[in-house]
C-alpha cells in the first residue's frame, strides 16, 4: 500500500492575480517554498540559489537527496550563466521553449545554484515553462526556481491546487508557505526530459513534448542505460495510486472500475478521451487516477492507449503506476 497522505489542512491558497503572485514571489525571495501552476503539473518551488530553501523541498516531499531538481527560468538568457549550451540544446530551446521540455546540460562551475539542485551530478536540468502564472512568478522573484512536481515523493503528480494540498503537509509542518491556485494544468503530464550532455541525445523521461517531435529537430534519441546516462528519478517508485491497476483491459472485472480511452467504452467510470484524443487523455490522466483511487475499487482496469506521440508518456506513467501498485 502507498502511505496515507499527510494532513492536508492549514494550507494557504493565493489567487493567480498580481497580489497572489507578488505574495508568492516575496516568500520565494525570503527563502520559503511555494507551490505554483505550470502547463505540465504543479511545481514546488524554491530559490535555486538558496541552499536552505532547496533543502526544504527535499524534506517537504520526503524526496531522496540523490534525486536532482529541475531549475525553471523565465527564458533562455537566464539559463545561459548556469550551464554550457550545446548545439543540440540551442536547437531544442529555440523550438520548444517556453514549453514542456526539460534539457539536461553540463553545469557551469560558477553557476549560482545550490549544489543540492544537481544532487551531486555535474549537470543541471532546465525548463522554461509556458504558463502565464509561472512566468509572472519567475519574473517577480527574479531568480531561477528549483521545482519538482508538488507531490509527496512517489505519489501521483498534482494537476490542480487541491491535489497539491492533498499530497503535501501545510506550512506549519514544512510544506509550502503558499499554493498559487491557477486552476487545472493544460498538459497534465510532466515535461519530457532530454540529456544532451553527450554525443548522442538521451530521452530520460517521455512527457509533454512527444519524442517524435524532438527527433525531428535533433535526430534519434537513445534510451537511458547501456552506456547512456540515466535519470536518478526514474529509478524510484513513481506515480502510484493505492488501487492496483490492470492495463490494456477490454472491460472491468467484478469490483474494478474501468478507465476508458476512446469510443466503445460505455461502461467506463471515467474516460480519458471519448474521442481518442491523446492530448485530452494526457490532461485527464492524473486527475482521473486520483478520482478512481479515492473510490476504493478493488482495482482500476485501463483501456489500451496507443503507444505513439503523447501516448508513450501516458503509457510510461501507467506502467509505473501498475508495477508499483502490484509490488505493494
Ligand atoms: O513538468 C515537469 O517537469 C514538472 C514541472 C513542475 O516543471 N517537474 C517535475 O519535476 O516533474 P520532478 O522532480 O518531479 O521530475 C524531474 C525529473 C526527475 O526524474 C529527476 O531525476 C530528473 O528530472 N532530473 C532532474 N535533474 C536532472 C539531472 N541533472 N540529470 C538527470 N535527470 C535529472
Ligand atoms: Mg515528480
Amino acid at each position: 500500500m502507498t502511505q496515507a497522505p499527510p494532513p492536508c489542512d492549514g494550507h494557504v491558497f493565493v489567487a493567480d492575480n498580481s497580489n497572489g503572485i507578488c505574495t508568492a514571489a516575496t516568500a520565494l525571495k525570503s527563502g520559503a517554498i511555494v507551490a505554483f501552476p505550470t502547463e505540465t503539473v504543479y511545481g514546488l518551488g524554491a530559490d535555486a540559489g538558496n541552499d536552505d530553501a532547496v533543502v526544504q523541498i527535499f524534506a517537504a516531499k520526503d524526496r531522496p537527496s540523490f534525486n536532482p531538481l529541475i531549475v525553471h527560468v523565465a527564458d533562455t538568457q537566464v539559463a545561459r550563466p548556469l550551464v554550457e549550451f550545446t548545439v543540440a540544446a540551442e536547437k531544442l530551446a529555440q523550438r520548444f521553449w517556453p514549453g514542456a521540455l526539460t534539457i539536461v546540460l553540463p553545469r557551469r562551475d560558477d553557476a549560482a545554484l545550490s549544489l543540492s539542485v544537481s544532487a551531486g551530478l555535474d549537470t543541471v536540468a532546465l525548463r522554461v515553462p509556458d504558463h502565464e502564472t509561472a512566468q509572472a512568478l519567475l519574473t517577480a522573484a527574479d531568480c531561477p526556481v528549483a521545482a519538482p512536481s508538488a507531490n509527496r515523493s512517489g505519489a501521483v503528480s498534482p494537476t490542480t491546487a487541491k491535489h497539491v494540498a492533498a499530497s503535501l503537509p501545510g506550512p506549519e509542518a514544512g510544506g509550502p508557505a503558499y499554493i498559487v491556485d491557477g486552476g487545472a494544468c493544460r498538459v497534465g503530464l510532466e515535461s519530457t526530459v532530454v540529456d544532451v550532455t553527450g554525443a548522442n541525445p538521451v530521452l530520460l523521461r517521455p512527457g509533454g513534448v512527444a519524442a517524435e517531435e524532438i527527433e525531428a529537430i535533433i535526430g534519434p534519441l537513445m534510451a537511458p542505460g547501456e552506456g547512456a546516462p540515466r535519470s536518478p528519478g526514474m529509478l524510484e517508485r513513481h506515480y502510484a495510486p493505492a488501487t492496483p491497476l490492470r492495463l490494456d483491459a477490454s472491460e472491468a472485472r467484478p469490483g474494478e472500475a474501468l478507465l476508458g480511452f476512446g469510443p466503445n467504452t460505455e461502461n467506463a467510470k471515467c474516460n480519458l478521451s471519448p474521442l481518442g484524443n491523446l492530448r485530452e487523455a494526457a490532461a485527464n490522466l492524473f486527475a482521473m487516477l486520483r478520482e478512481l483511487d479515492a473510490e476504493n475499487h478493488v482495482g482500476i482496469a485501463v483501456s489500451e492507449v496507443p503507444d505513439h506521440g503523447l501516448g508513450r508518456a501516458i503509457n510510461d506513467r501507467l506502467r509505473r503506476a501498475a508495477s508499483s501498485a502490484a509490488a505493494c
